[in-house]
């Protein structure tokens, strides 16, 4: 693992801009895995500029998300298809075509699910997986569990997760209680694997890195991925 601790959030915004504007210029077809949550939100403001100021071209790339609440309108402003709008897509000229975020609304989700891990297969695998981290370890929506999920699934989340959520709710009731979740194999999947935290996550950080590999902090198997880079505030 390529571990880097920054000062702040604005370091590791613009660190982990950096990393993904190298991917998409090597590579201007390149398969992304994006996630959500607060912390990408520095990330995708740098990309945004960037594509402003013609400096990246997204109009090759092909994205796909980890993973979206069950039961939310796309509308709906807490939906993470919501947010990969109004934080990227609408900004940049990539191919309405080539963003993928799981169907929360799907009526079939096993079949989703399944749909889902073989269009990545079908777009060649993931080239660099974003990853955020919850306090728990959790990545993507793979929360805590006995064993480690390989493929993309339903999620139950969490009552810690449902309650970090609940920031970005009117009220923790509205919070979903289940997810779909790129699975842990999905994830590990992928060639590269860029990991963020920010400020506050320290210590899951410590255990994702240097303690046991245990599915209880799901991050840990990433010690077993070739490339992976961590971007930390500490
Ligand atoms: C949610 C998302 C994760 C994200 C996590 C941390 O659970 N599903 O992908 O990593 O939140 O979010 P934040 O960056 O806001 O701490």
């Amino acid at each position: 693992m390529n571990i880097i601790q920054v000062s702040d959030y604005q370091k590791l915004s613009e660190m982990a801009a950096v990393i993904i504007a190298g991917q998409i210029l090597r590579k201007p077809s390149s398969v992304l895995g994006l996630a959500t949550g607060s912390t990408p939100l520095g990330i995708y403001e740098r990309l945004v500029k960037l594509y402003q100021e013609k400096c990246l071209n997204f109009s090759q790339v092909t994205s796909f998300n980890l993973d979206e609440y069950c039961g939310l309108d796309p509308q709906n402003h807490q939906s993470y298809h919501y947010y990969m709008q109004n934080h990227l897509f609408f900004h940049i000229n990539m191919d309405e075509t080539k963003f993928h975020i799981p169907n929360g609304l799907a009526e079939d989700i096993e079949a989703e699910c399944k749909a889902y891990d073989e269009k990545i297969k079908q777009a060649g695998g993931i080239d660099l997986q974003i990853l955020g981290i919850g306090h728990n370890g959790h990545i993507g929506f793979n929360e805590p569990a006995h064993s480690f999920l390989y493929g993309t699934h339903q999620e139950i989340l969490d009552e810690s997760t449902i309650k970090a959520s609940s920031r970005f709710f009117e009220d923790i009731s509205q919070v979903p209680t289940t997810a779909i979740s790129m699975g842990i194999g999905t994830i590990m999947e992928a060639k590269s694997i860029l990991l963020v935290a920010s400020e506050g996550k320290q210590e899951i950080i410590q255990k994702t890195v240097y303690g046991p590999i245990d599915p209880q902090v799901p991050a840990s198997l990433l010690q077993l991925h070739k490339d992976v880079t961590v971007v930390y505030v500490g």
